[in-house]
């Protein structure tokens, strides 16, 4: 399996799917499951920017997931955690910049401290840029960004005329990041969950069985490896 280095996609985007079930199948609690997903996540950023890749997004926790039990719920804030102690603690080491997007208000305090001081630290870094999806809506995204653009518009520094599709784009969480050529889902479930509305618009997609903590670096390549075999088209014709 060998990868066309001129036809790597730019920006990876994945719903890490499928902790709860990995955890049932073990008798574990589901924070098990979601340990293991971290420990994944860890395994997939370091093989993404191997790959040469320069943009990876991860749907961590969405906008309805506050819907779980408030053990389920507090688990993943722990975890979360623990998550960003370390990368914090390791970020000097490693060529990552980190950046959250989703509405961060609704986090804890602390949280959000020190996702304030990951982003700070890594900001210079010039490998993988690892955008992580947290307390994320494709549809409150946009709806944040609407809201912007009127009050942009009330105030006068925005004209009707100028809202444009490139410049919508300006008002999303992914401002400057190109649209993810290629979507991963894992667990074997095929919906976008609320994921990146917008910017999946023409994404490629790839829906693997496997459940989150046994996803590997191999998948990875293989999602690749048939995204560059396919045509994409956008609407236009056949490139054949
Ligand atoms: C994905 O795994 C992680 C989060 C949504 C936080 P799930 O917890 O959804 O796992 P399943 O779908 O129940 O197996
Ligand atoms: C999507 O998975 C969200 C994350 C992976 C963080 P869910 O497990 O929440 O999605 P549904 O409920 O199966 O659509
Ligand atoms: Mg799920």
């Amino acid at each position: 399996m060998e990868l066309i280095p001129e036809k790597l996609p730019q920006h990876i985007a994945i719903i890490m799917d499928g902790n709860g079930r990995w955890a049932k199948k073990r008798g574990l609690p589901r924070k098990a499951g979601h340990k293991a997903g971290a420990d994944a996540l860890q395994t997939v950023t370091e093989g993404a920017m191997e790959l040469g890749i320069k943009h990876l997004t991860v749907y961590a926790f969405s906008t309805e997931n506050w819907k779980r039990s408030d053990e389920e719920v507090e688990g993943i804030m722990d975890l979360l955690r623990k998550y960003l102690k370390e990368n914090i603690k390791t970020a000097k080491a490693r060529n990552v910049k980190v950046n959250i997007i989703g509405e961060k208000s609704r986090l804890a305090e602390d949280i959000q401290q020190q996702i304030a001081k990951l982003e700070e630290i890594t900001k210079d870094k010039t490998g993988l840029q690892l955008h992580i999806a947290l307390n994320y809506g494709g549809r409150d995204e946009l709806v944040r960004a609407m809201r912007k653009m009127a009050q942009a518009v009330k105030e006068g520094t925005l004209q009707v005329e100028d809202i444009q599709e490139d410049m919508v784009q300006q008002y999303l969480d992914t401002k400057d990041v190109p649209d993810p050529e290629l979507l991963i889902r894992t667990s074997g479930e095929e919906r976008i969950s609320n994921f990146l509305l917008w910017q999946l618009a023409y994404s490629e997609f790839s829906f693997s069985p496997k459940l989150w903590p046994d996803y590997t670096v191999n998948d990875l390549k293989e999602a690749i490896y048939a995204y560059q075999n396919r045509d994409r088209r956008f609407g236009g014709r056949n490139s054949q």
